[in-house]
């Protein structure tokens, strides 16, 4: 009887060590990541750390722009149970930081140089009372189009380099059939084709007094008239199944030649990637047309709660090392249609489109025209965001004129500030 309880304890006491080191090499990542394009740029980072024995435990949350994800990981942390690692924008990472649920990251930054590299708008976000909380995996910017090219060429369309040539733009694939613009009708994308048309029309000035400075004066100038006007324009360019449809899905009509135009970030190009194609041969990238020179950007982060144990910690330190690697920022970027999160990641892996928005956000960084999206969480905390999300999407289903509009969105913000 002794034996056999020396030897059940034998392997009993075996297998949790077997277990336990399993289980804490294990990282649990919470994230949004469900599209094509996104789930093949996701797998860089699964190989990337499976290839250093770290096991990649998946909590995907569907929902573009991430609303849904948040509301998911409130209810984990809520349990007293967070993930080793979610994907977060901006300012939802400093209000996780205040609320003290985030690690220290600071020994591998440091041993990482993070410093020297990472860009001064995306350490804003990254770090809280000077430590480093989150780990930058890319930039994004959001005022962008794209375009297909054999549509556009069939018709004889020139990429339009201003508001009123888009305009008509627009029309002529609308007189022809096709559809003009690819366009899910969900708040957080119409806020993000309002990104773009905030900068067409008024520029780095009146983008930044208004969303970032929160500016009542310029809340209701006539300029922002103006872009909600654009905005009503945009809205009579949609299909009539717009509602509801995902971000990916309008990429795919782009695609797949049913439509000529979508308003999109750049993990749009992602899709395109995705699908095989090529650009400058079946689809075009170029800045929403009288915005160019400015970019509005959103960087994903991955934020790392704080977790028990000493294996625990290692894994969410190697993962942080592997996301801010330069070998592991080229190739992830690449495939997911963005920036690298560093300086010093040379471009020549990346395809025109990836060129062109490392170009942009470089000259715009030096020019003071690099901006916060304000439909990804870089230009207001989720209050502000969520109000002037209900107004945008109000005002682009039809709820209430332009002039009204800036009224809406003036006192939505002073409730929510
Ligand atoms: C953004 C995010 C991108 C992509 C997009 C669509 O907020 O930064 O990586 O996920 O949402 O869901």
């Amino acid at each position: 009887m002794r034996g056999y309880k020396l030897k059940t304890l034998a392997a009993t006491a075996a297998l949790l060590a077997t277990t336990s080191l399993a289980h804490a090499e294990d990282v649990e990542v919470l994230h949004w990541w469900t599209s094509g394009g996104e789930a093949a740029a996701l797998n860089v980072l699964k190989e990337d750390l499976s290839g250093q024995g770290i096991g990649w435990q998946d909590m995907p949350v569907a929902g573009g722009g991430g609303t849904e994800a948040m509301t998911v990981l409130r209810a984990r942390v809520t349990s007293g149970n967070p993930p080793t690692a979610v994907q977060m924008l901006g300012f939802d990472i400093l209000d996780w930081a205040e609320e003290g649920a985030l690690a220290n990251l600071n020994d591998v930054a440091a041993a990482e140089g993070w410093d020297e590299v990472v860009p001064e708008a995306l350490q804003a976000f990254a770090k809280h009372d000077g430590n480093w909380i989150s780990a930058p995996v890319n930039v994004h910017s959001t005022n962008w189009v794209w375009a297909n090219k054999a549509i556009l060429d069939e018709l004889g369309i020139a990429q339009p380099t201003s508001w009123d040539e888009f305009v008509v733009a627009l029309e002529a694939v609308e007189a022809s059939g096709k559809i003009a613009l690819a366009h899910g009708g969900q708040a957080w994308q119409d806020a993000t084709i309002f990104d773009g048309v905030v900068l067409s029309t008024g520029g780095i000035d009146l983008y930044r007094q208004a969303f970032i400075d929160l500016d009542p004066e310029a809340l209701v100038s006539d300029t922002m008239v103006e872009v909600f006007d654009r905005m009503a324009t945009l809205r009579g360019h949609v299909d009539e199944n717009f509602s509801g449809r995902d971000w990916n899905l309008a990429s795919a009509m782009v695609i797949n030649g049913e439509a000529a135009f979508q308003i999109m970030g750049d993990w749009a190009k992602g899709e395109f990637i995705n699908a095989g194609q090529v650009p400058g041969e079946d689809f075009l990238c170029f800045r929403v047309p009288g915005s160019e020179g400015t970019v509005s950007f959103n960087a994903d982060q991955f934020a790392m709660f704080g977790v028990e144990g000493d294996d625990a910690v290692a894994a969410q330190n190697a993962m942080a090392a592997s996301i801010m690697s330069p070998e592991f920022q080229s190739a992830f970027n690449v495939v997911k249609g963005s920036a690298p999160a560093r300086t010093d990641v040379p471009n020549d892996a990346f395809d025109a489109c990836g060129q062109q928005a490392m170009a942009d956000l470089a000259e715009a960084a030096d020019s003071g025209t690099l901006i916060g999206s304000i439909a990804h969480g870089h230009a207001n905390r989720a209050a502000v965001k969520n109000a002037i999300y209900d107004v945008v999407t109000a005002h682009f289903n039809g709820e209430f004129d332009s002039a009204t509009a800036v009224q809406e969105l003036v006192t939505a913000i002073e409730i929510n500030q």
